[in-house]
């Protein structure tokens, strides 16, 4: 039965302090703990921890053996009777970390010869380490004490401030580390093994003396430096942003490539996926780059939004999630470009977390209930999250939100603290209430906010009227509605900005009005010409708009508006509506009024880069999917091959060379931000090229492969002449296998760019790969690479009408369960939305999901993924 908020009590037992000797070995690993114990007077159950699969060797209560009679080891749970206030549990365990696949406590990364030792807590490893009241709001200070063979394991590292070293008999060493700030025993962790670092000496803003270092295995430690500058450029952002300092002597990051997630930000000991921690211009593209600094910088936030202020209970995962991806799109923003940072975010939320909204796994931002937390650790805890605490930070103003957040971490630091902890701390550092935006953490589903604006000439106002409506979500029938703040402008028929009258007042140009009833007029007053309104500017609301725009209009604000987010919006806008005239739907004027208005962008040299190279892409298959109450994926996406062709068409053939031409230059990498523009537009405007004079730019790419100095260039050649099944793609491919085959992460990219080829050719491509030397279930990055890319980024090949895509994918999903369920379940999310596809394919994934559904022995994970799909 699933775990529910509304049952939440607070620990009956806690523990004070931990103390862990660790003896390494890959086979296994012997952990002895001792526990100081608090119990809560308030409360009189009988002493209970959680344990998963660890083999018992002693146990004993304040120094004395227990008889067996005494406690009883079941079930994952360990109970121990005659414990009090004060008492001192001490266990021994054996676990068997080269033979943990699922990558959850401790576990072995690469060969067991060659590889190396390391943990991952989050959300429930800890459990599978040691007894212990696995839950976040048991806080204790750890001190850990590791032990191995010095040759094996030269490195030794946990969490917290070294404390002391040395060596033992028989060839072996120790390690001490001591944490002096409590925490939640998902931030434990520790690494052991042969790696090597770089290092450098940082001073925080309140005088700290700090080392932070970067931990690889040798051949990659050279990859590691844009990484430590990233994380130079965080920790300062910080201090200047949030006032927040960090706070050990030292600052370890480790990175692997065998982990279920990103990376993740165990207190002063990260690990990371080797994917968002290396970067080099020769097997990193520009994404990648951008990429690594962001989650370095979010895993260094939540040293202070999660480990010093950390969540309650698991339902509160949002209050550091979100908000630390929040911090980090604000970093993102201010080290690189704000609009393109604030079109990816968007672009990501659209294609990601608004199908998870509108369909069977749609779950609100705090969950009700789970059954199995990993499942969690989604597109909507993080992203949507992030977008309601944007919400928040817009509604009190740059100053009045540090002022908030300052309080809040006065007030919870060292403490385990709720999403209403958070609404307080902001709200009452203000003296705002804030309580009405709680509403958006429990209701689940995307709001839509239709627009409607009429002039009255006569009178000289403009009214607009604004309603919402969600939809009904799984488990949710009704529906509130909710604060939704709209920032808006209103622009005359030549494209210039007014000034904006509302209640009276003279304000600016821009404005914020907050609608919170299901439907709300707002007149402003002294227009002078019938206006075009440009509203939710910078997506000030994580909504879908309704506004019968016409064509010119979103022409025209495409064209002329400032707000760079709400340009490139009216292009999707305006591109979705040419979608639809393709069908015979909607304006007929439409797809010649997109092409004519990126004509006109294409020539504008006051237009960025890659900003052109944005505004010249249309929205992408899922997002026209979901616009759509019967889908047909091959549909979709010969569609918006269409759509493509007629803008390539307008901007002529000849104009997209001459393009090319003047942007291929250059040949060393550089990372500056116009370089990075330039790159970006270029592959744009060759596979524009290559739908109206294919010969021509498939030559280019393969030329453009040979010469490039990066992997930018060189995996967008490859990708254009892979997806389109060009004749110089095997040469490439096998060019691309041979250069790269030491390196696994581009040896992934490998496999995606293979994974995307549209439509039917693709199954057969993914099933030979499926059985290529390379490919391996057992690591995630490359299960993600094939199978993830197959099933949730290439929706024309996957969802075949011979139903064949899913059965293949069920088949890998199962395999996959047996050895690591949290991936498996992950990427099983891919059936999301099967119920909104055509009858044929409906029914084909329908057979397939209950076929699944009915194997023996799924994990938790995996059933109640696909519970949830089928069940809705
Ligand atoms: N806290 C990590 C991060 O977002 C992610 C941990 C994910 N854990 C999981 N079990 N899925 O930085
Ligand atoms: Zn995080």
């Amino acid at each position: 039965s699933p775990i529910r908020l509304s049952d939440y009590r607070r620990p009956a037992w806690t523990v004070d302090t931990v103390e862990l000797d660790v003896d390494l070995e890959i086979d296994t690993t012997e952990i002895t703990s001792r526990l100081s114990l608090r119990r809560d007077p308030a409360q009189s159950l009988p002493l209970r921890l959680d344990g998963e699969n660890l083999e018992l060797l002693a146990i004993s209560l304040d120094g004395r053996p227990l008889d067996a009679a005494d406690y009883r080891y079941e079930n994952s749970v360990l109970d121990v009777v005659g414990a009090h206030d004060g008492s001192m549990l001490e266990t021994r365990v054996r676990v068997r970390p080269s033979a943990n696949t699922a990558l959850e406590g401790l576990y072995l990364s690469g060969p067991r010869e060659t590889g190396f030792l390391l943990t991952q807590c989050e959300a429930e490893g800890f459990r599978h380490i040691t007894f212990f009241p696995d839950r976040p709001d048991v806080l204790a200070r750890y001190t850990v004490t590791l032990r191995a063979e010095q040759a094996r394991f030269p490195v030794l590292l946990a969490g917290g401030n070294p404390d002391g070293a040395g060596e033992l008999a028989d060839g072996r060493h120790w390690a001490r580390f001591v944490d002096p700030y409590p925490k939640p025993s998902y931030l434990f962790a520790l690494v052991a093994g042969r790696l090597e670092s770089i290092r450098r000496d940082y001073v925080t803003a309140d005088g700290r003396k700090v080392e932070l270092v970067m931990w690889s295995e040798a051949n990659v430690i050279d990859r590691c430096h844009y990484a430590l500058d990233a994380l130079e450029r965080s920790m300062r952002w910080d201090e200047r942003a949030y006032g927040r300092n960090y706070d050990l002597d030292v600052f370890h990051v480790v990175a692997t490539h065998d982990f279920n997630m990103g990376a993740m930000e165990n207190k002063g000991l990260n690990v990371f996926n080797a994917k968002y921690l290396l970067a080099d211009p020769d097997s990193s593209t520009d994404e990648e780059y951008r990429a690594v600094e962001a989650v370095v910088a979010h895993e260094y936030f939540h040293n202070w939004t999660g480990n010093r202020v950390t969540c309650r209970d698991w339902f509160q995962l949002s209050l550091k999630e979100g908000l630390t991806v929040f911090r980090e799109q604000q970093f993102s923003a201010d080290m690189n470009s704000a609009p393109l940072k604030r079109i990816e975010d968007v672009s990501l939320l659209r294609r990601t977390q608004f199908p998870e909204d509108a369909g069977p796994l749609a779950h609100p931002v705090r969950p009700a209930e789970y059954r199995e937390i990993n499942n969690f650790y989604t597109a909507t805890v993080y992203e949507k999250g992030s977008e309601l605490v944007r919400m928040l930070a817009g509604h009190l103003g740059q100053d009045g939100f540090r002022r908030g957040t300052d309080l809040y971490f006065d007030r919870h630091d060292g403490h385990a603290a709720t999403i209403e902890d958070f609404l307080a701390a902001l709200g009452d550092a203000n003296h705002i209430d804030l309580k009405p935006y709680l509403a958006w953490y429990a209701q689940s589903g995307t709001p839509r906010l239709h627009a409607r604006g009429e002039y009255d000439a006569a009178r000289r106002e403009y009214t607009l009227t604004l309603s919402q409506l969600t939809r009904a979500t799984p488990g949710q029938p009704e529906k509130l509605p909710l604060p939704i703040p709209v920032k808006l402008a209103l622009f005359d028929q030549h494209g210039r900005m007014l000034p904006l009258h509302l209640d009276g007042q003279t304000v600016e140009t821009e404005k914020v009005v907050v609608v919170d009833k299901a439907s709300q007029r707002f007149v402003l007053r002294d227009v002078p010409s019938h206006p075009v309104p440009s509203l939710l500017r910078g997506f000030s609301a994580p909504v879908v708009l309704e506004c019968d725009y016409t064509p010119t209009e979103l022409a025209l604000l495409l064209a002329h508006d400032a707000d760079g987010f709400n340009r490139w919006e009216a292009g999707q806008q305006l591109a979705a509506l040419a979608f639809d005239s393709l069908h015979g739907a909607g304006h007929s004027a439409a797809c010649k009024a997109w092409c004519d208005a990126l004509a006109a962008s294409f020539e504008n040299p006051a237009i960025d880069d890659a900003l052109l190279a944005d505004l010249l892409t249309p929205p992408g298959e899922i997002e026209f999917a979901d616009r759509q109450s019967e889908v047909d994926p091959a549909k979709i996406h010969a569609q918006r091959q269409e759509l493509q062709r007629r803008l390539a068409q307008r901007l002529g053939a000849n104009a997209l060379l001459d393009r090319y031409n003047m942007l291929s230059s250059g040949s060393e990498v550089q990372l500056d931000a116009a370089s990075q523009a330039k790159r970006r537009l270029k592959r744009r405007v060759l596979e524009l090229l290559a739908l109206v004079d294919t010969d021509q730019a498939h030559a280019l790419a393969a030329r453009q492969y040979e010469t490039a100095a990066g992997m930018t260039d060189r995996l967008a050649a490859l990708g254009l002449l892979v997806r389109d099944r060009a004749p110089q793609a095997a040469a490439v491919l096998a060019d691309f296998r041979r250069r790269y085959a030491d390196n696994p992460l581009a040896l992934d990219k490998w496999f995606a760019e293979q994974a995307k080829v549209p439509g039917e050719p693709a199954l057969a491509n993914v099933m030979q790969l499926e059985s290529d030397p390379a490919f391996t279930l057992k690591n995630p990055n490359r299960a993600r690479s094939l199978l993830g890319n197959f099933a949730s980024a290439n929706p024309s090949g996957f969802h075949r009408a011979d139903g064949l895509g899913y059965r293949f994918f069920a088949e890998q999903l199962a395999e996959l369960d047996a050895l690591n369920p949290q991936i498996a379940a992950r990427l099983a999310t891919a059936f999301n939305g099967w119920q909104r596809l055509e009858p044929v394919r409906r029914e084909a994934a329908h057979t397939t999901l209950q076929g699944l559904a009915g194997r023996e022995g799924l994990s938790r994970n995996l059933s109640e993924i696909i519970g949830n799909v089928l069940q809705h």
